[in-house]
């Protein structure tokens, strides 16, 4: 019997993998992926394995494809998108082969929210702004807990981040302004993040869903709510402040 390897080979950009998943997904004898976000080039590392495309499977067959094939003692990736820790549908498919007495080894992914900050050259947390960042969803089919209303998160004013949500924009503005941010509040949507076709959308909780109509933009998108988008008025950051003294180097007082 082997391990299972749940694998996370990055947002899209082929060079945006790590070195282990690479190794991976090449010595894979089975790789069962997540559908259309992992692209081509990844897919093509897999020289010597056999591909299943889990989008077109159900659960039990997926689990069935895992199970079959470490029992075999082959070696099983199921690769995701991005980090498979992040919407990912993996303690399922862990609980389900430790129940037949088989061990999951996961390997972290840059998940999308983290492209999508590189595509915006932005930094989430900004001394004087926020210092928090909070990743949720818009409910839809899978239901959130009351208490993740996105109103009562809004209240934090920290950095709010949601997948899967980006065809649900008029929820989020209206839940965000009812949470307290202010309609001139910064939004900025990365569609396809890292990708050739990447799209950005900039605009304010007041003008944010026009402009995503306007793109057309209805899906693998990530929305940042945030004043530290473009901001102007941040603090600069203590660690490199000429009076502040740490573990490396004194401060300079003159
Ligand atoms: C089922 S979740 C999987 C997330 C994935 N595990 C990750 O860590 O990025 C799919 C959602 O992730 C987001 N997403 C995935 N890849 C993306 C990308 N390259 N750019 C923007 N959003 C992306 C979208 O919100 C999409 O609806």
């Amino acid at each position: 019997m082997s391990d299972v390897f749940f694998v996370g080979c990055g947002p899209g950009d082929p060079e945006l993998i790590t070195v282990k998943a690479k190794k991976l997904i090449q010595k894979a004898d089975i790789v069962v992926y997540s559908g259309s976000l992992i692209p081509e080039p990844i897919l093509k590392l897999c020289k010597k394995g056999k591909l299943y495309d889990a989008a077109k499977l159900v659960r039990e067959e997926i689990f069935d494809l895992l199970y079959k094939n470490a029992k075999k003692d082959k070696l099983v990736v199921r690769l995701h998108d991005g980090d498979p820790s992040i919407y990912g549908a993996i303690k399922e498919q862990i609980d389900n082969l430790e129940k037949k007495g088989i061990e999951s080894v996961v390997v972290p992914g840059v998940t999308a929210f983290l492209a999508s900050a590189a595509a915006l050259g932005t930094q989430l947390t900004l001394p004087g702004i926020t210092q928090t960042i909070i990743v949720t969803r818009a409910e839809s089919r899978t239901k959130v807990p009351k208490r993740e209303k996105i109103s009562e998160l809004a209240k934090h004013k920290a950095t709010l981040i949601f997948y899967l949500s980006v065809h649900l924009v008029n929820d989020l503005v209206k839940e965000a302004l009812a949470g307290g941010y202010k309609k001139s509040t910064p939004v900025a949507i990365v569609y396809r993040a890292s990708w050739k076709d990447q799209k950005i959308v900039k605009g304010t909780l007041n003008d944010i869903a026009k402009k995503i109509k306007e793109e057309g933009v209805t899906k693998t998108a990530i929305v940042i709510i945030s004043n530290v988008i473009d901001s102007t008025t941040y603090e600069y950051s203590k660690l490199y402040d000429k009076k502040f003294s740490h573990g490396y180097r004194k401060a300079k007082l003159n």
